[in-house]
């Protein structure tokens, strides 16, 4: 482990008896979520919440996917991909399909689309309270979104292309550095529902670690420190 690798994971150690106090300012409480005033919004049909591929068929079939065919991908299928990862499931406490540390939800979705049927082009920001999409920038992303994930191919040929970045205050608020551990865990969950839902609809999936940090936050506009890109996943009809 690299000297800063051993550095946060000491740091960020829980020890008995010494564990921070941290008292919540509640009058700046973040909000879990963002909205883009003024984006066309995009309605995502009702997701199914049902039946479905049986769980242990889907788990013994799930594999990184890395080549995709020209078949486009449905509005439908994109509203299941992002219910099934992000969608709220209980309204009265406003919690979601995929657990997060203390309920905070610092992942955002956004969906890079290059193909899918009456979708125009673009970038989106999936709006979870809303069950909707906001376009955040129109036009063919697919050399950006392949650049941002390390060149990696399956980007430009993917259909569509999941970006999730972290408002790292969100759970700083409440866990201070250790907040730093618990976000890639809340992703991790994200990523793992994305790539099994994926698998239960028929589809291929594949997560992106590497990527260029400054590129992908360029591509969803943001600045890096207050949030950034931190994973990625791929998906589309096999080759
Ligand atoms: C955190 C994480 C980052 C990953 N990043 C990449 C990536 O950047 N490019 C890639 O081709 N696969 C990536 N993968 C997929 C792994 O290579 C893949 O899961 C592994 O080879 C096992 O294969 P399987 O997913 O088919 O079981 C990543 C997986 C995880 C969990």
């Amino acid at each position: 482990m690299t000297d800063s690798g051993k550095e946060f994971h000491k740091k960020t150690s829980y020890i008995r008896g010494n564990i921070p106090r941290v008292r919540l300012d509640w009058t700046h409480e973040p909000s879990r979520y963002k909205e883009y005033d003024g984006a066309k919004k995009i309605k995502l049909p009702l997701p199914q919440k049902r039946g479905g591929a049986p769980l242990w068929d889907v788990i013994k079939k799930r594999r990184s996917i890395r080549k995709y065919n020209n078949k486009k991908l449905n509005i439908r299928e994109i509203s299941q991909l992002l219910w099934a990862t992000q969608g709220i499931t209980e309204r009265s406490r406003e919690f979601r399909a995929t657990p997060s540390a203390g309920g905070l939800y610092p992942i955002l979705t956004y969906v890079v689309i290059n193909n899918v049927e009456n979708l125009d082009a673009g970038l989106y920001h999936y709006n979870v309270k809303n069950h909707e999409l906001q376009l955040v920038g129109a036009g063919d992303k697919r050399e950006q979104v392949t650049r941002a994930a390390l060149d990696q191919r399956m980007a430009f040929n993917a259909p569509v292309v999941f970006v999730w970045s972290c408002i790292f205050q969100r759970s700083v608020w409440k866990y201070s550095e250790r907040a730093y551990r618990y976000i890639y865990m809340d992703v991790g969950h994200i990523g793992q529902s994305m790539v099994t839902a994926g698998t239960a609809l028929g589809l291929g999936s594949c997560l992106i670690g590497a990527l260029y940090d400054e590129e992908a936050n360029e591509l969803i506009g943001v600045d890096g420190e207050g949030e950034s890109v931190v994973y990625m996943c791929t998906v589309g009809h096999s080759e």
